[in-house]
């Protein structure tokens, strides 16, 4: 009976440790009825891996695996014959965990349905296929070692470090590689460009954090939206998934940490973009997201998905310019007599915040899209009714 209640907090704690690191969202095709049965390719700078099925089936999960294996695989990226796994699986992170945090993870693995998926992992091309490179790679880039306590800062503090650190692999995504996909360790959560997205510097440096409250922090990362921003694509899954999850307890931890990292002191320049997307993002929450919603998908058939439209995700700024400017009336179809409209907002704002907003919708969801987005010269263009006025700088 005592055992049996210890097992089931093991389990619990396995359970919200699974999601605090995201271990659902690789090893499982998104959409699919078989949690952690794996199947999903995950890109990596040098090709495709797909993840395998974690769930308990003897054959072809880790059913028949001894805790030991487990760890080793979790904490040491060794598979179980021995060899090295790519880093694709963000051992080099989980290693922060201790052993008794991947026990649980264990004990709560071994209560989800066994799934019969052979899964063949490795696709990259010769020499990469070949596990021995990553003794190299390990070699460079990897350092055990679980989570350690900083003395000087507070029992807050140290949990959110631990949840960036460890399970929430967050430098995974946030902290800039080297050529062979390794962190640049000086650099943490200053920011990287994978798979066409920018995951931006989440220091209290230069980044936007920099203007963002703790409290704002902890609101993005529970609930994937605040008054700056919302969350998309990897990072919306990344909520979806693992953050929303977790206690409020913790993600406030979290937004400690985060705020007290410290970044690269702001260049006059990268500043001023950090700024400018800043401001961009908390005009679009104020006058845009009514219609196309806090993260941009807007409503079917109605407001149009800014984070699947074309004129968002091309190199040229000139019609989200012009639209954000003159508005857009969408053609009225017999079936639908009076098209929704988008309103113009070239009387509201001025030249520098409809740059903002462009610019914010456009590095947000056009994936990427990082100069800056010039309104002045459109405005011209399209004939305002008080260009002189409207013209005039700042
Ligand atoms: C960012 C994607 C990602 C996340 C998050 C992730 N994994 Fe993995 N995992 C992979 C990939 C890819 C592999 C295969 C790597 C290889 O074979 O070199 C892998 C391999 C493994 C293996 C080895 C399986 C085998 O058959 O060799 C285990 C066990 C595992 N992961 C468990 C976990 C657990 C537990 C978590 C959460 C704590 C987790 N993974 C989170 C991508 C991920
Ligand atoms: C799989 C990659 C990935 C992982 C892992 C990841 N992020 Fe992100 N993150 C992104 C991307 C991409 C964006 C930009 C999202 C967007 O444009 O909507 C982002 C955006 C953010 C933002 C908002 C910044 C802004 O200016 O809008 C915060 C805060 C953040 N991430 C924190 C975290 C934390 C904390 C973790 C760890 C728990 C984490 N991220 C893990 C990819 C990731
Ligand atoms: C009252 C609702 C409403 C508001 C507020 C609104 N929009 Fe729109 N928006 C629309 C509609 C409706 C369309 C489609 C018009 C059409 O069919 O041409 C649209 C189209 C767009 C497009 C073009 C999308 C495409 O598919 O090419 C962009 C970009 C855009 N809006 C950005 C914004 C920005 C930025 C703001 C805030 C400054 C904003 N919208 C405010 C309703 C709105």
């Amino acid at each position: 009976m005592g055992a049996g209640m210890q097992d089931f907090a093991a389990v619990e704690r396995g359970r919200y440790l699974t999601s605090a690191a995201d271990c659902g969202s690789c090893h499982t095709i998104p959409g699919s009825d078989h949690p952690f049965s794996g199947g999903r390719p995950i890109e990596t700078p040098f090709g495709v891996l797909v993840a395998p099925n974690i769930t308990p089936d003897r054959e072809t999960g880790i059913g028949a695996w001894s805790d030991e294996e487990f760890d080793a695989a979790v904490r040491s990226g060794r598979r179980r014959d021995g060899k090295r796994l790519y880093p694709a699986m963000p051992f080099p992170y989980f290693a922060r965990m201790t052993s008794e945090d991947v026990k649980d993870i264990r004990a709560y693995l071994s209560t989800i349905d066994p799934v019969r998926n052979p899964v063949t992992v490795n696709h990259l091309p010769f020499p990469l296929n070949q596990r021995m490179a990553m003794a190299v790679w390990d070699e460079l880039y990897f350092t055990p070692g679980i989570f350690k306590d900083e003395p000087s800062k507070s029992k807050q503090w140290n949990r959110g470090a631990y949840l960036v650190q460890g399970p929430g692999h967050c430098g995974a995504c946030h902290t800039p590689k080297t050529f062979l996909g390794g962190d640049e360790s000086s650099k943490p959560l200053q920011g990287y460009t994978l798979q066409g997205w920018v995951a931006p510097d989440i220091t209290s440096g230069q980044g936007p954090l920099a203007q963002w409250s703790r409290d704002a922090v902890a609101q993005y990362l529970k609930t994937g939206h605040n008054q700056f921003a919302a969350a998309a694509g990897l990072m919306g899954e990344v909520v979806e998934l693992s953050t929303s999850r977790l206690t409020d307890d913790d993600v406030k931890a979290m937004a400690t940490y985060l705020k007290d990292v410290s970044g690269p002191k702001p260049t006059a320049d990268s500043s001023a973009d950090a700024k400018v997307l800043t401001a961009g993002g908390a005009i679009y929450q104020d006058l845009c997201s009514a219609c196309h919603k806090s993260d941009g998908t807007g409503v079917p058939n109605l407001i149009p998905d800014l984070t699947h439209a074309a004129t968002v995700n091309t190199g040229d700024p000139t019609t989200v310019l012009r639209v954000i400017l003159q508005g857009a009336q969408s053609v009225a179809t017999d079936r639908e007599p009076t098209g929704p409209a988008m309103p113009a907002f070239g009387w509201q704002l001025n030249d520098e915040q409809v740059s903002a907003v462009a610019s914010y919708v456009r590095n947000h969801w056009g994936k990427a899209q990082r100069e800056p987005t010039e309104a002045s010269r459109s405005r011209h263009e399209v004939h305002q009714s008080e260009p002189e006025q409207d013209a005039k700088p700042k």
